[in-house]
């Protein structure tokens, strides 16, 4: 994967001129007799990827520059200047006026480099008691945070939109399946609501995992912690983190925040890509069970005819790539020594993508449960087909005083019969049933019919329709 900014213009500060490669003057440059070769300027930059990363790293600036003044470890009018040139570097970047520099490496080098540029001598004063390695554990931690809290609110958009489409569609009954076999009756709201149960526990992940980002690393230093004065608490405080790190080396050196979240996304993205198949599955001529709007459709090229699923194929098929970028921060991150290598700084294009990835299939796919035509007959007939009712047979002879065992049996040689006859169970007479079994009563029909079979589940958790309204109730739809 190349740049990201071209695959996600939206997200990228606006660039205004282009990238000045091979600034001769480095931040760093003292101790250098010669000039970095313009190959491994080339490889190591990572500002086409990390300058995503900007608000955040000005944000971590600012309030370290504001605790810098406040410990009295720069002057109050260098802290002004300082935090005045952050904000008008900002106002720059947002106006597409920034020249990124490829030579300045990352975010951090080229914001701080144009302060200095701007401010002069009190601008080199930003980086006491920092490193750029507590300084991107914080932009990471900051801009992860922002974006689980937007991630979260998607993920409750779906949920509701699932909600809504259940509540709609309350007593429709469709084929319940296991092993893609037709197995039981179940009420479409409550397969519905079985994702709005995944997309739950998606959710506590989520929120699990922001407990773990949020954490403040800087006043890490670039690993043993710092000889100023500083007030990490302060800087805790001025940028919302409940808690700050406990240990310099761990904190510029960890990313399993990453890891969690990635891995959380992994598991949101199994379920999407199942929902994702069963919109795909159901859209077909062989099911038929609902119609997705035209406007989320694509054709085909030489068919005529074909009206194609390609938006849950694509949600289903980037389950793949989100998969991939948590094998990727693994691989990374397996057997690094501590503290801080730069191998981490290869972290960045996985998180990134799998944040776009994740909050555009969550949209997508919202607004594909918000448009979808249900068709309740189609579901209804494919439920009412396929002896679906003979689990309610077996049950109705155990209130008959069989054991399950032997009504299983006794159920099992009807649907043999049915087989046989090519008829439905309820298309038996009396006589016929009574045949197979002499405990079959008349009131044996009132238990074949799909409705029966969905109103009688109604243990905790199953698909009666007075189950469902509840949860849909506690729900909020
Ligand atoms: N661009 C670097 C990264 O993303 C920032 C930290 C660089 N630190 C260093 N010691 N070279 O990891």
């Amino acid at each position: 994967m190349g740049d990201l900014g071209d695959l996600n213009p939206d997200h990228e500060p606006k660039m205004g001129k282009d990238l000045v490669a091979g600034r001769d003057k480095k931040l760093w440059g003292g101790r250098f007799a010669e000039k970095t070769e313009s190959s491994v300027e080339a490889f190591t930059a990572s500002i086409d990827v990390d300058r995503r990363l900007y608000r955040h790293d000005i944000a971590g600036s600012i309030a370290h520059a504001r605790m810098l003044a406040r410990q009295r470890i720069i002057s109050a009018r260098d802290g002004a200047k300082i935090v005045a040139g952050l904000r008008a570097i900002q106002r720059e970047i947002e106006r597409g006026v920034f020249a990124f520099s490829r030579a300045d490496e990352d975010i951090h080098m080229n914001i701080e480099r144009r302060l200095i540029e701007k401010i002069g001598a009190a601008g080199g004063k930003l980086h006491t008691a920092r490193s750029r390695n507590d300084q991107v554990a914080l932009d990471m931690r900051l801009y992860l945070r922002e974006e689980l809290r937007l991630i979260t609110d998607l993920v409750d958009a779906l949920k509701r939109e699932l909600g809504r489409t259940a509540k709609r569609y309350l007593k429709v009954i469709m084929p319940g399946y296991t092993h893609l076999q037709r197995a039981q009756p179940v009420l479409f709201s409550h397969h519905l609501l079985a994702y709005v149960e995944m997309l739950e526990r998606d959710r506590e992940r989520l929120l699990d995992c922001l407990d773990r980002v949020n954490v403040m690393p800087l006043g890490s230093g670039a690993l043993a912690g710092t000889t100023f004065p500083v007030d990490r608490g302060y800087v805790g405080r001025l940028l919302g983190f409940p808690r700050i790190s406990r240990n310099s080396i761990d904190a510029v050196s960890d990313r399993d925040f990453l890891l969690e979240f990635v891995s959380v996304a992994a598991i949101l993205f199994v379920h999407l890509s199942r929902l994702a198949e069963e919109m795909v599955l159901w859209s077909t001529r062989e099911f038929d069970f609902i119609e997705l709007p035209d406007s989320y459709c694509t054709g085909s090229s030489m068919m005529p005819q074909k009206k194609n699923p390609d938006v849950p194929e694509l949600v289903r098929g980037k389950s793949g790539r989100i998969f991939g970028h948590l094998m990727t921060l693994l691989t990374v991150l397996k057997g690094l020594p501590l503290a801080y290598n730069r191998d981490l700084q290869e972290d960045k294009i996985p998180l990134f993508d799998t944040v776009e990835t994740v909050k555009s299939s969550l949209e997508i796919i919202r607004d594909l449960v918000r448009e979808l035509k249900v068709k309740p007959p189609n579901m209804l007939q494919a439920a009412q087909d396929g002896f679906l009712n003979a689990t309610e047979l077996a049950d109705y002879l155990v209130g008959r005083g069989l054991s399950f065992r032997s009504a299983h049996t006794v159920a099992g040689r009807v649907v043999r019969y049915c087989l046989a006859q090519g008829r439905r169970i309820e298309e038996l007479s009396l006589q016929e049933l009574r045949r197979l079994s002499p405990k079959i009563e008349r009131d044996v029909y009132g238990f074949l019919t799909a409705e029966a079979a969905v109103r009688r589940r109604r243990a905790a958790g199953g698909t009666a329709p007075e189950n469902v309204r509840r949860r849909l109730k506690e729900l909020g739809v």
